[in-house]
Protein backbone atom coordinates (compact mmCIF):
# COMPACT_ATOMS: atom_id res chain seq x y z
CA UNK A 1 0.00 0.00 0.00
CA UNK A 2 1.68 3.59 -0.75
CA UNK A 3 1.90 6.19 2.04
CA UNK A 4 -0.90 8.73 2.28
CA UNK A 5 0.01 12.44 2.47
CA UNK A 6 -2.93 14.18 4.08
CA UNK A 7 -3.36 18.41 3.93
CA UNK A 8 -5.71 19.43 6.63
CA UNK A 9 -6.85 23.11 5.41
CA UNK A 10 -7.97 23.92 9.06
CA UNK A 11 -7.30 22.36 12.58
CA UNK A 12 -11.04 21.76 12.87
CA UNK A 13 -10.72 19.55 9.78
CA UNK A 14 -9.56 16.60 11.36
CA UNK A 15 -9.78 14.83 14.62
CA UNK A 16 -6.90 14.51 17.21
CA UNK A 17 -7.13 11.22 17.14
CA UNK A 18 -6.66 11.14 13.47
CA UNK A 19 -3.15 12.00 13.72
CA UNK A 20 -1.81 8.65 15.84
CA UNK A 21 1.00 6.57 13.96
CA UNK A 22 1.93 9.98 11.41
CA UNK A 23 3.88 12.62 11.00
CA UNK A 24 2.27 15.93 11.73
CA UNK A 25 3.62 18.91 9.73
CA UNK A 26 1.97 21.96 11.53
CA UNK A 27 2.48 25.39 9.49
CA UNK A 28 1.49 28.92 10.24
CA UNK A 29 3.47 30.44 7.34
CA UNK A 30 2.56 34.26 9.07
CA UNK A 31 3.96 33.70 11.22
CA UNK A 32 3.75 31.59 13.84
CA UNK A 33 5.83 28.16 12.33
CA UNK A 34 8.20 30.52 10.72
CA UNK A 35 9.27 32.70 13.87
CA UNK A 36 9.84 29.50 15.95
CA UNK A 37 11.82 28.02 13.51
CA UNK A 38 14.45 31.35 13.23
CA UNK A 39 14.35 31.12 17.17
CA UNK A 40 15.33 28.15 17.36
CA UNK A 41 18.15 28.80 14.25
CA UNK A 42 19.34 31.53 16.37
CA UNK A 43 20.30 29.49 19.67
CA UNK A 44 16.61 29.68 21.51
CA UNK A 45 17.15 26.36 23.90
CA UNK A 46 13.41 25.50 23.83
CA UNK A 47 9.85 27.12 23.03
CA UNK A 48 6.77 25.89 24.96
CA UNK A 49 3.30 26.57 22.92
CA UNK A 50 0.97 27.97 24.99
CA UNK A 51 -2.92 27.80 24.72
CA UNK A 52 -3.48 30.42 26.68
CA UNK A 53 -1.63 34.08 27.63
CA UNK A 54 -2.10 33.02 31.82
CA UNK A 55 -0.41 29.22 30.65
CA UNK A 56 2.27 31.49 28.88
CA UNK A 57 2.66 33.73 32.50
CA UNK A 58 3.01 31.11 34.55
CA UNK A 59 5.81 28.82 32.74
CA UNK A 60 8.38 32.35 33.14
CA UNK A 61 6.88 32.43 36.84
CA UNK A 62 8.16 28.76 37.37
CA UNK A 63 11.51 29.25 36.23
CA UNK A 64 14.99 31.16 37.14
CA UNK A 65 14.76 34.82 36.79
CA UNK A 66 15.56 35.82 33.47
CA UNK A 67 16.03 32.55 31.77
CA UNK A 68 12.43 32.42 29.87
CA UNK A 69 10.86 34.76 27.65
CA UNK A 70 7.61 35.08 26.57
CA UNK A 71 6.70 36.03 22.68
CA UNK A 72 3.22 36.08 20.29
CA UNK A 73 0.16 38.09 20.01
CA UNK A 74 -2.95 38.87 20.12
CA UNK A 75 -5.02 40.69 16.88
CA UNK A 76 -1.27 40.38 15.54
CA UNK A 77 0.57 42.54 17.84
CA UNK A 78 2.92 41.93 21.09
CA UNK A 79 0.76 40.43 24.08
CA UNK A 80 1.36 43.45 27.08
CA UNK A 81 3.72 42.14 29.54
CA UNK A 82 5.37 39.91 26.89
CA UNK A 83 9.17 40.13 25.90
CA UNK A 84 8.88 39.52 22.45
CA UNK A 85 5.71 39.93 19.26
CA UNK A 86 5.39 37.05 16.78
CA UNK A 87 8.20 38.90 14.60
CA UNK A 88 11.01 36.58 13.36
CA UNK A 89 12.64 40.24 13.81
CA UNK A 90 12.51 39.93 17.24
CA UNK A 91 13.92 36.79 18.05
CA UNK A 92 17.56 37.55 16.62
CA UNK A 93 20.93 35.72 18.76
CA UNK A 94 21.19 38.29 21.45
CA UNK A 95 17.52 38.15 22.31
CA UNK A 96 17.29 34.13 22.35
CA UNK A 97 20.29 32.33 23.30
CA UNK A 98 19.99 29.63 25.31
CA UNK A 99 16.71 31.13 26.52
CA UNK A 100 13.35 29.25 26.96
CA UNK A 101 10.15 30.97 25.15
CA UNK A 102 6.90 30.66 26.20
CA UNK A 103 4.56 31.27 23.45
CA UNK A 104 1.61 31.79 22.27
CA UNK A 105 -0.38 32.69 19.14
CA UNK A 106 -4.20 33.32 18.19
CA UNK A 107 -4.03 30.16 15.53
CA UNK A 108 -0.34 28.62 15.12
CA UNK A 109 -0.11 27.21 18.90
CA UNK A 110 -3.58 26.20 18.75
CA UNK A 111 -2.81 24.02 15.24
CA UNK A 112 0.16 23.02 17.34
CA UNK A 113 -1.59 21.55 20.47
CA UNK A 114 -4.47 19.84 18.24
CA UNK A 115 -1.57 17.60 16.33
CA UNK A 116 0.41 16.92 19.49
CA UNK A 117 -1.14 13.04 19.75
CA UNK A 118 0.67 12.74 16.20
CA UNK A 119 3.83 10.32 16.48
CA UNK A 120 6.01 13.08 15.53
CA UNK A 121 5.42 16.84 15.76
CA UNK A 122 7.31 19.01 12.81
CA UNK A 123 7.12 22.56 12.61
CA UNK A 124 6.57 23.72 8.63
CA UNK A 125 7.83 26.73 7.06
CA UNK A 126 8.92 28.16 3.90
CA UNK A 127 12.75 28.86 5.83
CA UNK A 128 13.40 25.47 6.06
CA UNK A 129 10.78 23.47 3.67
CA UNK A 130 13.16 21.12 2.38
CA UNK A 131 15.04 20.11 5.33
CA UNK A 132 11.30 19.07 6.49
CA UNK A 133 10.86 17.47 3.22
CA UNK A 134 14.17 15.59 4.31
CA UNK A 135 12.65 14.23 7.48
CA UNK A 136 9.68 13.32 5.98
CA UNK A 137 11.71 11.30 3.51
CA UNK A 138 13.12 9.66 6.32
CA UNK A 139 10.02 7.88 7.44
CA UNK A 140 7.75 5.61 6.45
CA UNK A 141 4.69 6.94 7.95
CA UNK A 142 1.93 8.47 6.89
CA UNK A 143 1.88 12.30 6.45
CA UNK A 144 -0.22 14.99 7.75
CA UNK A 145 -0.02 18.27 6.69
CA UNK A 146 -1.76 20.51 9.37
CA UNK A 147 -2.91 24.11 8.44
CA UNK A 148 -3.32 26.93 11.03
CA UNK A 149 -5.50 28.86 8.84
CA UNK A 150 -7.26 32.25 10.52
CA UNK A 151 -9.88 32.04 12.68
CA UNK A 152 -11.42 29.18 11.35
CA UNK A 153 -11.06 30.28 7.95
CA UNK A 154 -8.30 28.35 5.74
CA UNK A 155 -5.42 30.91 4.38
CA UNK A 156 -3.87 31.02 1.28
CA UNK A 157 -0.40 31.04 2.67
CA UNK A 158 -0.71 28.14 4.73
CA UNK A 159 -2.13 25.80 1.72
CA UNK A 160 0.57 27.22 -0.77
CA UNK A 161 3.22 25.73 2.05
CA UNK A 162 1.21 22.43 2.05
CA UNK A 163 1.69 22.10 -1.98
CA UNK A 164 4.92 22.67 -2.23
CA UNK A 165 5.50 20.11 0.64
CA UNK A 166 3.68 17.82 -1.57
CA UNK A 167 5.18 18.56 -4.64
CA UNK A 168 8.58 17.97 -2.85
CA UNK A 169 7.41 14.75 -1.58
CA UNK A 170 6.00 13.36 -4.57
CA UNK A 171 8.51 14.67 -7.14
CA UNK A 172 12.05 13.42 -5.17
CA UNK A 173 10.98 10.43 -4.07
CA UNK A 174 10.59 6.79 -5.17
CA UNK A 175 8.05 5.93 -3.69
CA UNK A 176 4.63 5.93 -4.34
CA UNK A 177 1.98 8.64 -2.32
CA UNK A 178 -1.26 8.45 -2.09
CA UNK A 179 -2.68 11.80 -2.02
CA UNK A 180 -5.49 12.40 -0.30
CA UNK A 181 -7.97 15.17 -2.73
CA UNK A 182 -7.41 18.04 -0.40
CA UNK A 183 -3.30 17.47 -0.68
CA UNK A 184 -4.08 17.62 -4.62
CA UNK A 185 -5.94 20.46 -4.41
CA UNK A 186 -3.19 22.62 -2.21
CA UNK A 187 -0.13 20.86 -4.78
CA UNK A 188 -2.76 22.00 -7.44
CA UNK A 189 -3.01 26.15 -5.73
CA UNK A 190 0.97 25.74 -5.55
CA UNK A 191 1.39 24.92 -9.25
CA UNK A 192 -0.69 27.82 -10.44
CA UNK A 193 0.39 30.82 -7.74
CA UNK A 194 4.34 30.04 -7.21
CA UNK A 195 5.38 26.83 -8.13
CA UNK A 196 9.37 26.59 -8.29
CA UNK A 197 9.80 30.31 -8.70
CA UNK A 198 11.83 32.55 -7.08
CA UNK A 199 11.52 33.49 -3.55
CA UNK A 200 10.02 37.04 -5.31
CA UNK A 201 7.37 35.36 -6.90
CA UNK A 202 6.56 33.44 -3.38
CA UNK A 203 6.64 36.48 -1.76
CA UNK A 204 4.34 37.85 -4.15
CA UNK A 205 1.70 35.55 -3.87
CA UNK A 206 2.30 35.39 0.43
CA UNK A 207 1.37 39.06 -0.11
CA UNK A 208 -1.86 38.30 -1.88
CA UNK A 209 -3.09 35.86 0.99
CA UNK A 210 -5.48 36.70 3.63
CA UNK A 211 -2.42 36.34 6.25
CA UNK A 212 -0.17 38.93 4.54
CA UNK A 213 -2.49 41.43 3.78
CA UNK A 214 -3.26 41.41 7.79
CA UNK A 215 0.61 42.03 8.40
CA UNK A 216 1.11 44.58 5.33
CA UNK A 217 -2.04 46.35 7.34
CA UNK A 218 -0.05 46.05 10.74
CA UNK A 219 3.09 46.62 9.62
CA UNK A 220 5.11 44.00 9.25
CA UNK A 221 5.84 43.45 5.92
CA UNK A 222 9.09 42.67 6.57
CA UNK A 223 8.22 39.82 8.17
CA UNK A 224 6.60 38.58 4.32
CA UNK A 225 10.02 38.60 2.87
CA UNK A 226 11.38 36.69 5.54
CA UNK A 227 8.80 34.02 5.12
CA UNK A 228 9.30 33.77 1.55
CA UNK A 229 13.02 33.06 2.06
CA UNK A 230 13.11 29.34 1.44
CA UNK A 231 15.11 27.04 2.61
CA UNK A 232 17.18 29.72 4.99
CA UNK A 233 16.85 27.57 7.54
CA UNK A 234 18.56 23.88 7.59
CA UNK A 235 17.14 22.56 10.61
CA UNK A 236 13.37 21.43 11.75
CA UNK A 237 11.90 21.87 15.06
CA UNK A 238 9.57 18.79 16.27
CA UNK A 239 7.23 18.49 19.35
CA UNK A 240 8.91 16.51 21.93
CA UNK A 241 5.78 14.62 24.09
CA UNK A 242 7.27 17.18 26.97
CA UNK A 243 5.37 19.44 25.04
CA UNK A 244 8.66 21.68 24.10
CA UNK A 245 10.06 21.95 21.05
CA UNK A 246 13.17 21.77 20.11
CA UNK A 247 15.69 21.15 16.90
CA UNK A 248 15.15 17.99 15.56
CA UNK A 249 18.73 15.55 14.46
CA UNK A 250 16.38 13.14 13.25
CA UNK A 251 13.40 10.85 14.56
CA UNK A 252 15.58 8.98 17.26
CA UNK A 253 15.94 12.22 19.58
CA UNK A 254 13.84 12.05 22.79
CA UNK A 255 14.34 15.28 24.49
C1 LIG B 1 -1.29 33.14 14.44
O1 LIG B 1 -0.85 32.22 15.15
O2 LIG B 1 -2.48 33.44 14.43
C2 LIG B 1 -0.38 33.97 13.57
O3 LIG B 1 0.91 33.53 13.62
C3 LIG B 1 -0.69 35.43 13.71
C4 LIG B 1 0.43 36.41 13.38
O4 LIG B 1 0.84 36.56 12.25
O5 LIG B 1 0.94 37.09 14.23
Amino acid sequence: MSRQISVHPLPALFEPDDVVGGIAVVVDILRATTTITHALANGAGYIIPCGTVEQALDIRNDLPAGTCLLGGERGGIRIDGFDLSNSPDDYGPNAVRGKTIGFTTTNGTRALIRAEKADHVLIGAFVNLSAVAEQLRNSELPVHIVCAGTNGQITGEDVLYAGALVEQLVESSAEGFDTTDSAQMAFNHWRQESGRGSSEVLEAALRRSRGGRNLIELGYDRDITTAAKTDSVSLVGTLNANGKITMSAGFDQVE
